[in-house]
């Protein structure tokens, strides 16, 4: 019986292969390799090998997809199996239908009426009539073997010459309109590709599924694709990702590109792991299935501006799909180029190295959302950390969203402090502070080194003080910093000597030389340290005061509810042996360098 083959791939998409085999064959994973004993014939050194939709015995020969191995192995029919699968994936077994018997068997003939339109365009391509196409794909450095590999090839001149030539086998007119070859006209069917390099579109398994045409020279439009079909839909399909998905299982990255050409050159240059959309933005389908290929790909578009705009929209459309074996990486190629022009005019070696650089998603959506200028005014910089936050919300994995916040919000002091991503980073006066763990020691000499710092510095003040304002101090310590919030308010100039003026005024000037005198011991600033280092200094104490505050508070907590309720409960204690040794982190200054 018929089932439509739409809701196979869909069942075969649900129920993970790795899954069900894994019920029955113990397998072990080693980098991209998933392999067990097979079940079916006696052996005992794996050479069974389970891939994301299919399995392989290199021992026996045993291969098939999902439902093959059921069968297989619990003796099911086909419909047995499909049923049991797609009871488990929530998915209802199509009725039966005269319907889809149909349908089906309508998609069965454009398939054979691609592949044999395909032949037809290959040959006219080495034929005399296809010197110019064949000449032009060599002109664009595409070698004879590539040229094959992609079954390019050239329409002919139109006026129904690929109806003509196909009349032989029984072809007719109609059914290239189905397949998407020709289109009505007012006088009949009229050639949907006419004087056009021809390029097939494949389906992930490498069945032709529509083709694309490119204009030799500049008319336009440069490409024509083959319309919406039983078997063609934009939406979810990728040119090149059959031969991409042989190249990724055997370590290449999956790359995805604009343009055929991009694609075709990528693969010729050694990156065989390419692929575009088809004149569509990418989709969350899109998204869905170059996920199932690689937990990471990397989004190389066009450097123009209408890729950086695409690119831009994949990280929107990502945001919400996003899971910690789910993500992405950016490209960013310079303005003038695409993959095709950057791999001829640099070559292999250099696109490798561009590509080892690509941007993780959560540093692309960083300078995504930094774009567009220096935020000044402190209104400015809170809505811009407002967004940020906003933006990792967005992620639907809690842990993944919290790390995102955290991210971009220490990216986000990061430039405050001035320490632009790309400017070159000296080192910093940092101050290790070794007071043994008591919590309210630490505190205090932190906010005195705080304070130091803006004493002698007081050209910082405005840039810290909504930050400072928020950190807990001992009394006398939180007077110096109101004064030195009101000196910054008034100032003229802000410069140590007029702000000790300020602070004899208002009877301070003893209390901040005897902080100064403390701190010296712990933090003396070189000589020609610049003032970004300084505010440097100050943001990574800030940064690990606001952290330690928090923590002492949750170590409390936690040390507290596990002596007053759950002494018995282990992961009550694994919990508090984490604070306690986050909280030593935080007072040794060693938070940052590791994972908090
Ligand atoms: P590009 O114009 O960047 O094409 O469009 P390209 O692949 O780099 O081609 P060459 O190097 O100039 O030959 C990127 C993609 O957008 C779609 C096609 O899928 C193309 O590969 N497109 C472009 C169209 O569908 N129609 C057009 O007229 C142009
Ligand atoms: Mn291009």
């Amino acid at each position: 019986m018929a089932l439509p083959a739409n809701f196979l791939d869909e069942l075969r998409a649900r129920v993970p292969i790795a899954g069900v085999i894994g019920r029955t064959v113990k397998l072990t994973r080693s980098g991209r390799e998933t392999k067990g004993c097979c079940p079916f014939h006696g052996e005992k050194t794996p050479s069974f090998y389970v891939y994301d939709d299919h399995f392989h015995c290199f021992g026996c020969g045993e291969h098939g997809d999902v439902i093959t191995f059921v069968m297989k192995s619990t003796g099911a029919g086909f419909m047995e199996a499909v049923e049991s699968l797609a009871q488990e994936a929530g998915l209802e077994v199509p009725k039966p239908s005269p319907q889809a018997a149909a349908a089906e068997q309508r998609r069965a003939s454009i398939s054979e009426v691609l592949e044999a339109a395909g032949k037809v365009f290959q040959k006219f391509l080495y034929e005399p009539q296809g010197k110019p196409a064949l000449d032009y794909l060599r002109g664009r450095g595409l070698s004879d073997e590539t040229i094959r590999k992609f079954g390019l090839g050239w329409s002919g001149e139109g006026r129904g010459v690929l109806a003509a030539a196909l009349r032989g086998q029984g072809i007719k007119p109609e059914q290239l309109i189905e397949a998407g070859l020709m289109k009505q006209g007012d006088h009949g069917p009229v050639d949907m590709f006419f004087s056009r390099v021809m390029f097939p579109i494949t389906d992930r398994r490498g069945s032709l599924i529509s083709f694309g045409g490119r204009i030799m020279g500049d008319g336009q439009p440069k490409y024509v694709n083959g319309p919406e079909t039983a078997v063609f839909s934009k939406r979810r399909s990728l040119y090149g990702l059959n031969l991409a998905r042989d190249a990724v299982r055997k370590g290449a990255a999956l790359i995805v590109v604009e343009g055929y050409m991009d694609v075709i050159a990528l693969a010729q240059g050694g990156f065989g792991g390419a692929v575009a959309p088809l004149g569509t933005a990418l989709t969350e389908e899109h998204l869905a299935e170059i996920w199932r290929l690689s937990p990471e790909p990397v989004i190389c578009f066009d450097g123009d501006a209408a890729g950086r705009r695409a690119a831009l929209k994949t990280v929107d459309l990502a945001l919400t799909a996003l899971a910690p074996d789910r993500s992405l990486k950016f490209l960013n190629l310079p303005e003038k180029d695409d993959p095709d022009s950057l791999i001829k005019r640099e070559g292999p070696a250099a696109f490798k190295a561009r590509l080892d650089s690509a941007k993780p998603i959560s540093a692309a959506l960083y300078d995504m959302l930094a774009e567009g200028g220096a935020r000044t005014t402190p209104e400015a910089r809170a809505a811009f950390r407002q967004r940020l936050i906003e933006v990792a919300n967005r992620i639907p994995d809690k842990n993944l969203a919290a790390e995102y916040r955290s991210m971009l919000l220490e990216r986000f002091f990061a430039e405050r402090r001035g320490n632009k991503p790309g400017a070159p980073k000296k080192p910093v006066p940092f101050v290790r502070d070794t007071t043994p763990p008591d919590g309210a020691g630490a505190q205090s000499k932190r906010g005195r080194l705080m304070l130091a710092m803006l004493l002698s510095h007081p050209a910082l003040i405005h840039d810290v003080e909504e930050a400072f304002a928020r950190v807990a101090l001992p009394p006398a310590y939180a007077k110096i910093r109101d004064a030195l919030h009101s000196f910054a308010a008034e100032a003229k100039t802000l410069d140590t000597d007029s702000l000790f003026t300020h602070l004899s005024h208002l009877g301070l000037a003893e209390e901040a030389r005897l902080i100064e005198a403390l701190a010296a011991e712990d933090f003396r600033p070189e000589p020609d340290a610049s003032l970004a280092q300084v505010a440097e200094t100050w943001w990574s104490w800030y940064i690990l005061m606001d952290f330690s505050i928090e923590m002492l508070r949750a170590q409390r907590d936690e040390q507290e509810q596990f002596w007053k309720v759950h002494q018995d409960d282990a992961a009550a204690w694994s919990r508090l042996i984490k604070y306690n040794e986050l909280l030593r982190q935080a007072m040794t200054g060693e938070y940052g360098a590791a994972d908090p």
